[in-house]
């Protein structure tokens, strides 16, 4: 098909990374249709391809130049056909490469950091061929959200709305200062509009997002003039009519305050979940990744929460391998992981990141030790998850129904602890929370019977 005879141009969006490249490519959609664009999921069909990147691990980053490998034969072919194609590649590698991404792979038409990607349709227009006419990298967060579209449509009875950009703390391995720039708050009533506009929509629960959510804060938009905290947010959205669940993620352990602890006991709308990551289990190389928490305070912050909420579901972040890092700091995080038990969790080999202290550390580990002591960590973890799915067994857990299951007649959901569920049932059930008596638990999934 050539440009002539097709109504659309159509648009391909792929996202790696983390969920607030998930919001920041559905809004880039929403802005795209709204151009009168239609998604696609085929390149090969594609006038427009966004790659939207992470930069948080070097196998992350590197897997973009592949990616462009297949796009520049794709974009060949469809200008042999006479159809022209527009590569744009935005987020976290096109904030820390700009125009090098231009240099390295020619195919790429434009550069946008995650804080300019509303920028894109204008971009498009411009069509420029000069490198400020194909590269946007501002840290303007206000911009970023005033210029979104205002309407969001649901894909799903589940959506994120991200509150919170960026972050402060410059833990020594990460990238996310230099990628999403400084801490920045969105208002609570700007987030509460698009609350609405999605429960309007269709949606039942609602994650917040942020690198850093719970140092959300606003002083300026609610109508007491003090200043609101996390927990303000969360009480304040759980007054919309229809919004049923809460989620929030990623906390860092220093900004956990009391409010925030204390809403998982009193707020019924959020859920028994929380995704807090420590990173390791070792004083001293929690003060080389400058955490600005201690693994004393960190265990004290588990308490409160497990005595505001017994039941919550535990989930973190490891990093094993870190520069310095002993064998006897190792044990001291599977030691962490045995005192806390975690019903989930996500584990990484050390990555040097461009820019970031840690690189330039002395002490490298070998990439040998640390794949050896992350197979040791992720042994432990997978046990503690499946632990944590088969004391489900014989519980009625309610179930927000989000998908069709692999099989006919299946349905797949989340639980208040984020688990996925397999259940057997009607296709119109889909969006609701229903009642499911679990009778089976593996690693990943729950599966179990409509009450
Ligand atoms: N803001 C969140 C996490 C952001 S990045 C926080 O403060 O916890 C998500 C996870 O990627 C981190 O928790 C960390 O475990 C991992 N990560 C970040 N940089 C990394 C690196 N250089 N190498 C390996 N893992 C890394
Ligand atoms: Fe990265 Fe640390 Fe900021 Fe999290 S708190 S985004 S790990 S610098
Ligand atoms: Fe990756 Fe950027 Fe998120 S580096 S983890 S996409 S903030």
């Amino acid at each position: 098909m050539t440009n002539q005879n097709k109504t659309n141009k159509r648009v391909l969006v792929k996202t790696w990374g983390c969920q607030m490249n998930v919001y920041d490519s559905e809004r880039m959609t929403d802005m795209m249709l709204e151009q009168g664009y239609e998604a696609t999921e085929r390149a090969e069909d594609a006038d427009l391809v966004i790659l939207n990147t992470c930069h948080i691990r070097e196998k992350a980053a590197e897997k973009i130049y592949s990616e462009l490998g297949r796009l520049k034969k794709i974009k060949n072919q469809r200008a042999e056909g006479g159809d022209s194609t527009r590569i744009a590649v935005v987020g976290c590698v096109a904030q820390a490469e700009g125009a090098e991404i231009l240099t390295r792979a020619p195919v790429v038409d434009l550069v946008l950091g995650p804080q300019s990607v509303h920028k894109l349709p204008e971009m498009l227009r411009v069509n420029g061929s000069g490198a400020d006419e194909k590269l946007a990298a501002e840290f303007d967060v206000s911009e970023k959200f005033d210029q979104l579209p205002k309407q969001r449509k649901a894909t799903g009875p589940s959506a994120f709305l991200t509150v919170q950009e960026g972050c402060d703390k410059f833990c020594t391995f990460c990238v996310v200062p230099y990628t999403r720039g400084a801490e920045h708050s969105r208002s609570a009533e700007q987030i509460t509009v698009e609350a609405k506009a999605l429960v309007q929509s269709g949606v039942r629960e609602i994650t917040l997002l942020g690198q850093n959510v719970n140092a959300w804060q606003d002083t300026s938009s609610n109508q007491t003039n003090q200043e609101w905290r996390l927990a303000d947010l969360l009480r304040h959205l759980s007054q919309i009519e229809g919004l049923d669940r809460l989620r929030y993620t990623t906390s860092h352990p220093r900004d956990m305050d009391a409010g925030l602890i204390a809403a998982h006991r009193n707020l019924d709308t959020v859920m028994p979940y929380l995704h807090l990551p420590v990173q390791s289990g070792s004083n001293r190389i929690l003060k080389a990744m400058n955490r600005q928490h201690n693994i004393e305070s960190y265990f004290e912050t588990i308490e409160r929460i497990r005595d505001a909420r017994p039941d919550i579901a535990l989930s973190g972040d490891f990093i094993v391998g870190f520069p310095g890092e002993t064998e006897a700091d190792f044990e001291d995080t599977l030691t962490c992981v045995r005192k806390v038990g975690y019903a989930s969790a996500f584990s990484f080999n050390y990555s040097p990141r461009p820019g970031t202290k840690g690189a330039t550390m002395q002490d490298q580990i070998p990439e040998a030790v640390k794949s050896e002591r992350l197979y040791r960590l992720q042994a432990l973890l997978r046990e503690q998850q499946l632990a944590f799915n088969q004391a489900q067994i014989g519980k009625t857990l309610p179930v927000l129904l989000d998908r069709k299951g692999r099989h006919t007649g299946q349905l797949g959901g989340r639980s208040p602890y984020l688990q996925s569920v397999h259940v057997d049932g009607p296709e119109n059930l889909l969006g609701q929370i229903v009642d499911v008596k679990i009778n089976s638990a593996s690693t990943n999934a729950l599966s179990g019977d409509l009450v």
